[in-house]
Formats: C-alpha cells, sequence, structure tokens
C-alpha cells in the first residue's frame, strides 16, 4: 500500500510540475504582462523580435514583425503607403481583389492647408490598413522639401517645417483613428535618392534643429505616431539609425516619443549600435542581424537590459495592433466611398497659380482642345514604395468629358494612339517610361491653327514624374523640353490670334520652371500628383464647380540655381565623378545654405521668385480686418476677421507670419508660425479665426548655448495671403527673454568631443 502511495503521489507531484511548467508556458501577452513575459522569453526569443521578417507576409506588405506563438505574440504587418495602402491587388487561388485607393499625395494635401481635411482624407485611407488587414501604414514621408530635384518630394509635404509637422501630425491621426499605426519617415534628412543608402548629410545643428528634425517634433508632439522610420542616411557622420542623439536623447528624451523606431528597409553592419542607440526594429530583417545581436550579447557588448528595453517597445507596440487584438478584418473597404474623399481632398488642394481676366472658370460646355501626352496618361501619384495598385487612375480626357466639355476629337485620338505606340514600344523594349516624363508628340502648326478656329479653347497637361531611387534633373525635367516648350508657343500664339484663351494645368511630381512661360498663357493650374481621382477634381474646378483655394507649400523659383541649395545637390546622374568616399553631393551633401531655406531665403534678400510660397488664388476675393494680438509670457493669440469681398462662395488661408526683432542670432524675415483656413464663405459671409503661438514656437535655436532662444524686444505679426502678399500686420512687446536648453548630441562626433 506504502508502495502504491508513494507512486501515486510522486505521479500527483509529476503532474503538478508538468502542469507548472504548463502554467510557466502559458503564459499569453496581454497589454498588462509585458513584463512577464519579457520575464518568460528565451534570449532567441527576444531578438528574433527585434529582427523582421518577410516570411508569410501578406502579398505586397513591405514587412514584419516575428510572431512568437507559445507566448501570444503574433505577426503584425507592416505596409507602405503614404498616398494609399501598397499592397497587391490580386492574390493566388481567389477572385478576389485587393485594390486600395489613390489618394492625393502630399505635396498636393499639403497645399490645402486644412489640418481637418487632412484627418479626414486619412481616416478613410487608415480603414483600408485596417479592413485589408495590416497593422502600420509606413506613412507618412515628412522629409523637408529641402531642394525641388528630390525624387521623392511628391510623397513629403513642404519647404516650411511648421506646415510640414502640422500635416504630418494631422495625417498620424487621421490614420491611428482607426486603430491601426504610423511611422514618420524618414527620420531624418533624407533629403535626395541619390546614395541615399550612404550619403552623409553634413548640417549645422541650428538647421537641423529649426528645419529638418522640427517637422518630425512637432508630428511626434502632437501626433502621437505609433512608430519612427530611421533614415537610410547619415546625419553628420552617423548613420541616423545608429545616432543614439537622435533616435534616444532627442527623440525620447527631450520629445516623449514613446513607440518604436525601425530602421529603413536594408541591412546595415552596424546592428549592434542601431540596437543600442535606440532603434528598435531592424527591417526588413535578415538572419544574419539576429546572429550579430546574439553574438553582442554573449560577449557584453550589448546588455540584457538594452535587448529588453526594445522588446518592451516592440511589445507595447504589439499590444495596440489590430492583429493582437484578433480583429476580423473584411478585406472589403468601401472603395466607392474612399474615391469621394479622395477627389475632395484633391479639390481642397490644387493651387490656382494664374487666372489672366478670369479665364475661369469655364462655362463647361466649351469646345476644347485638349494638348499633352500627359491628357491620356494622367499622373495620380509618383513611382517607387511610394506607389498605390488602384483600380482605375482617371485621366483629363474622361475627366473633362464627364465634365461636359466637348473634346476636339481628332486631337483626342492623336494622343490616344501615340499613348498606344509609346506603351506597345516599351513592352516591347521591356522598359518604363523615361524616368521623368513622356515623350511629348509634336503637332504641326497648321494643325495647332486649324483646332484654334474649331474649339472655344486650349488646354495643355504638363506632366512630369520621379520617384524613390532617383532624383530628377535640371534639363528637361524642371525646365521645359524643347517639344513642350515649341508647343506651348505655337498653342499661346494660334489662340491668341483666333482670339482665344490657354489654360495649362502643371500635373507634376515637383515644381517645374514657369517664370519663361506663364506670360504666354491665361490661366496655369496645379494639381501635382492628386490621386486616383484627381483628374475629376481638375475638371470641377475648371468648370467653377468648386472653388480653388489651395496655397503653395513651397517656393516656385525663376530658376533652378536661384536656389540656395542648387550649389549642394546632386543634379547630375553621374555617381562615378570623384574617388569613392568623396564625391561632393554623392557620399556626402554639404547643407551650406544651412536655415536659408525656400521662403527664409528669398524673403529675407528680396530675391524674386515665380510663384512664393503660401500663394494661390481663388474666384473670389477677401478682405481681412484690423488684427488683433494679445501678448504674455506664454505667447500671443491673434485673431482676424476674413470676408468674401468677391461674388462666389470660397475659403481663405490665412498665414501668420512673425518677424522677430532685430539684433542676436541672424533670423529670416519672416517665418510661418500659424495658420487657419475658413469655412466657405458665402458673398459677403465673414469669419473671425483665432490662432495661438507660444513662447518655445517664437524661440529660434543658438548652437553656441544649445539652447532654443526666445529674445526680448518688439514682435512683428504679419497676416498674409502668401510670404510675399501682407496684409494686415500688428506687433506686440515680449518682455522677458526665455531659453528651452538642449542636448548638444548632433555635432558631427570630432567636432563634439
Ligand atoms: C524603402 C523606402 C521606405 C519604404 C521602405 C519599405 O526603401 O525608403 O520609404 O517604406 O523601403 O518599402
Amino acid at each position: 500500500m506504502k508502495k502504491q502511495g508513494l507512486i501515486l503521489m510522486l505521479c500527483l507531484m509529476c503532474a503538478l510540475f508538468a502542469t507548472k511548467g504548463m502554467a510557466q508556458n502559458t503564459i499569453v501577452l496581454r497589454e498588462d504582462n509585458i513584463d512577464d513575459i519579457i520575464k518568460a522569453m528565451t534570449v532567441e526569443e527576444k531578438v528574433g523580435l527585434l529582427v523582421g521578417s518577410q516570411e508569410a507576409m501578406m502579398p505586397g506588405a513591405a514587412g514584419n514583425t516575428r510572431p512568437i506563438e507559445r507566448l501570444g505574440i503574433p505577426m503584425t504587418i507592416l505596409c507602405d503607403g503614404p498616398a494609399g495602402l501598397n499592397i497587391e491587388p490580386t492574390r493566388e487561388g481567389t477572385d478576389q481583389t485587393f485594390y486600395c485607393t489613390g489618394f492625393p499625395t502630399g505635396t498636393l494635401t499639403a497645399c490645402s492647408w486644412d489640418i481637418a481635411l487632412m484627418e479626414y482624407m486619412t481616416s478613410a485611407m487608415g480603414n483600408e490598413v485596417l479592413e485589408y488587414g495590416a497593422d502600420v501604414i509606413l506613412a507618412p514621408g515628412i522629409n523637408l522639401h529641402r531642394n525641388p530635384l528630390c525624387g521623392r518630394n511628391f510623397e513629403y509635404f513642404s519647404e516650411d517645417p511648421l506646415l510640414s509637422g502640422k500635416m504630418a501630425a494631422a495625417f498620424v491621426s487621421g490614420i491611428q483613428s482607426n486603430g491601426v499605426g504610423t511611422s514618420i519617415k524618414h527620420y531624418a534628412a533624407n533629403s535626395q535618392e541619390i546614395n541615399r543608402r550612404e550619403n552623409d548629410a553634413r548640417i549645422s545643428d541650428r538647421a537641423l534643429r529649426e528645419l529638418y528634425l522640427k517637422n518630425f517634433e512637432i508630428a511626434v508632439k502632437e501626433g502621437k505616431p505609433w512608430t519612427v522610420m530611421s533614415s537610410y542616411n547619415k546625419v553628420n557622420g552617423d548613420y541616423t539609425q545608429q545616432h543614439h542623439g537622435m533616435l534616444t536623447t532627442v527623440l525620447r528624451d527631450e520629445w516623449g516619443f514613446d513607440g518604436i523606431v525601425m530602421t529603413d528597409w536594408g541591412v546595415k553592419e552596424g546592428t549592434v549600435k542601431a540596437a543600442k542607440a535606440g532603434n528598435d526594429l531592424m527591417e526588413p530583417g535578415r538572419p544574419v542581424e539576429m546572429e550579430r545581436l546574439l553574438a553582442a550579447i554573449n560577449k557584453g557588448e550589448i546588455s540584457m537590459e538594452e535587448i529588453d528595453r526594445n522588446v518592451r517597445n516592440i511589445l507595447k507596440y504589439i499590444v495596440k495592433t489590430p492583429n493582437f487584438k484578433h480583429y476580423k478584418h473584411s478585406d472589403k473597404p468601401d472603395l466607392k466611398a474612399h474615391a469621394t474623399v479622395a477627389r475632395k481632398a484633391a479639390e481642397e488642394s490644387i493651387v490656382l497659380l494664374k487666372n489672366g481676366n478670369n479665364t475661369l472658370p469655364m462655362k463647361g460646355n466649351e469646345k476644347v482642345a485638349l494638348y499633352g501626352i500627359t491628357s491620356v496618361d494622367f499622373f495620380g501619384i509618383g513611382t517607387g514604395s511610394g506607389e498605390v495598385n488602384t483600380a482605375h487612375v482617371a485621366n483629363m480626357q474622361e475627366a473633362m468629358t464627364t465634365a461636359g466639355f466637348t473634346l476636339d476629337k481628332d486631337l483626342a485620338e492623336y494622343y490616344r494612339s501615340c499613348y498606344a505606340t509609346q506603351t506597345a514600344t516599351e513592352k516591347m523594349n521591356g522598359s518604363a517610361i523615361d524616368k521623368r516624363h513622356r515623350a511629348e508628340p509634336t503637332v504641326s502648326i497648321k494643325a495647332i491653327e486649324r483646332q484654334a478656329q474649331a474649339n472655344d479653347m486650349a488646354v495643355f497637361v504638363l506632366g512630369r514624374t520621379a520617384g524613390e531611387g532617383a532624383d530628377r534633373v535640371v534639363k528637361d525635367d524642371f525646365e521645359l523640353t524643347a517639344i513642350e516648350r515649341e508647343l506651348l508657343q505655337n498653342i499661346s500664339m494660334c489662340y491668341h490670334k483666333a482670339g482665344k484663351k490657354v489654360v495649362i494645368i502643371i500635373n507634376a511630381v515637383g515644381v517645374v520652371e514657369t517664370a519663361s512661360w506663364k506670360n504666354m498663357v491665361d490661366a496655369i493650374l496645379l494639381p501635382w500628383t492628386p490621386g486616383q481621382e484627381g483628374a475629376y477634381a481638375v475638371a470641377d474646378i475648371l468648370t467653377g464647380k468648386v472653388n480653388p483655394s489651395g496655397k503653395l507649400a513651397e517656393t516656385f523659383p525663376i530658376n533652378y540655381m536661384d536656389i540656395p541649395s542648387s550649389r549642394n545637390f546632386p543634379y547630375t546622374w553621374d555617381m562615378t565623378e570623384g574617388r569613392k568616399g568623396e564625391r561632393k553631393n554623392v557620399d556626402f551633401t554639404d547643407y551650406e545654405e544651412d536655415i536659408w531655406v525656400g521662403y527664409r531665403y528669398f524673403q529675407t534678400n528680396n530675391v524674386e521668385v515665380s510663384f512664393p510660397f503660401g500663394y494661390g488664388l481663388s474666384y473670389t476675393t477677401f478682405s481681412y480686418s484690423k488684427p488683433s494680438v494679445k501678448a504674455g509670457k506664454e505667447g500671443f493669440t491673434a485673431t482676424i476677421t476674413v470676408t468674401n469681398t468677391g461674388k462666389v462662395a470660397g475659403r481663405e488661408v490665412v498665414e501668420l507670419y512673425v518677424a522677430a526683432p532685430a539684433g542676436g542670432l541672424e533670423k529670416p524675415a519672416r517665418e510661418l508660425k500659424a495658420f487657419a483656413k475658413t469655412k466657405m464663405l458665402a458673398p459677403g459671409q465673414s469669419e473671425t479665426v483665432t490662432m495661438k503661438v507660444s513662447a518655445y514656437e517664437m524661440a529660434s535655436f543658438n548652437e553656441e548655448h544649445s539652447a532654443w532662444e526666445t529674445a526680448a524686444g518688439t514682435y512683428q505679426v504679419m497676416f498674409g495671403a502668401s510670404v510675399a502678399d501682407i496684409l494686415a500686420t500688428a506687433s506686440f512687446n515680449f518682455k522677458k527673454a526665455q531659453t528651452w536648453p538642449v542636448h548638444d548630441v548632433l555635432r558631427p562626433v570630432k567636432e563634439a568631443e
């Protein structure tokens, strides 16, 4: 008996231990047990969580985080953006399609100057992230428009860090309102595509703080993105993904970021240095990176505390995701409704640059000669990871016909056949179009003369595309091609001789030269790359169904070489010039222009431009009241009343610029410190807008003191319809200087030592 009892007890104990052991293994991730999970994880599991994988991925996704089934840690899925979710539209084994909506790109939506509109658009975009089963959209791209030739500018917002940061924060809020995440990218100073993975951006502390980091600071503090994507490039000698000062001291300790940092999509040598610097997640992730981390742990080169810190950040991110919450995604977002959102977002952002003698709006039933190969192959978005697989991209022929115009049939057919020939040739050669635009077919002057007699007006669509991995160039890209120029001159001559008008549509990924030809035409409309429905938005503005209210988020210079950064930008394609490692603007780029980017330079130095920052016309007019500014040690509050003094309803963007008192640091003549867009105002209707600017937001960065400083003195407050068109002013005295010291962690390592 005794023996049996003993055996029974032993069995019970084994069962107990087994259960306990099972209990140990059955701990599963919850929002409130992350530290227990970390204790239960093996070192291999921890390291595996720090390195992404591309296994079993949703078709078209960019990457993921690794699952750990035994601990209830799911895979999470990362997909590209930023003009919409970028996934494969078809899948093996099902007839179901997975098209997404191609929304207007960042460069256009920034021209709306409308926070609410951005949130409206991205809440629809975020719904597609959720319903297609992704957890994060790798967006918004927010690098500053340092130079108009950067190939990815179309994904980004502006030359101004405040406008860029506010738009980024709104983008993040809209997306994340769906319970999915964003990734503000590429942190930081990914201002060119040439040699983007290795280029060393050499930037002063002040330019970093006031420009290249400032929009990220605003986006982090006001948008609270789940993730940040570090850039490929270096800043002052250190890869950003390995830069402790940027990723931990500034991003986390100073700005309070509490999400995860992931690398951009490439494997560099310094995996361990990146993990120690605060780069939590290596994407797309390769086994060699796990080996490096495991070896470093064994050698004591990275502590388990550092590993656990990054693991904790990733687990805190995972418990927020739809995949962790087992959200049952439908794979059927309402694309029809989202197409309407995309069209509205484009309508509210498109910029009217010229409208001589009220050429626009047209009646909508005119006979129109529609010129330009881009009228058929309309650029909804640029190229690269920022593309979106949409079911359809509207072109100008269909949009203008739908709007009620009668297109010159022969001319429309001519462009369709040219397009068919070009695409057939590309297919045969297996080549895509020239990186920057389609070859513009010629039209004889005799034909143009005939068309000028037969039609009521001419509309010419000028197209430019570009994207990831390649920057634009000056010749035949920033500037018109010879054929484009000849076509435009002949159209202008023939139609004006016939007493008819000429309208130009600039469907481009970035700034183009306009000064040499804008006086040859009667109206210029700038939709940039307006998404899949953008052509319809253009047509709505041509007919007056929509009154344009967009304003430029970047300067259109007269000449490319007027731009300060043009002396330090790789607008040549030859990357072999010079010895590797010493190639100017390829291996390193000196940001010699410092803070003098865009209007900060042009306005301060009174350099004439073709179209200034903040400029945009309406079909109506507005007046500004006398402003009131109430100031104190916290900053100031400004109010101003805008009245519609014209004949049609419209919306106005009020731009608030500040000129700091002279003395001390050299400062721009004026800097954008706030903005507000009115609601739709009927003729005669007014709206009072209020804008607040804190003392910190007024500050300039003093490198000597490594501190933000708002000097005492008299501040000028300017209310403008553009940076060059100030309609009201006020001033106030800021009694006591204030400073905000920050860590001196951004200089080149040698300098800081
Ligand atoms: C690319 C891009 C980045 C994108 C990532 C994933 O290299 O730089 O914007 O999100 O890889 O595709």
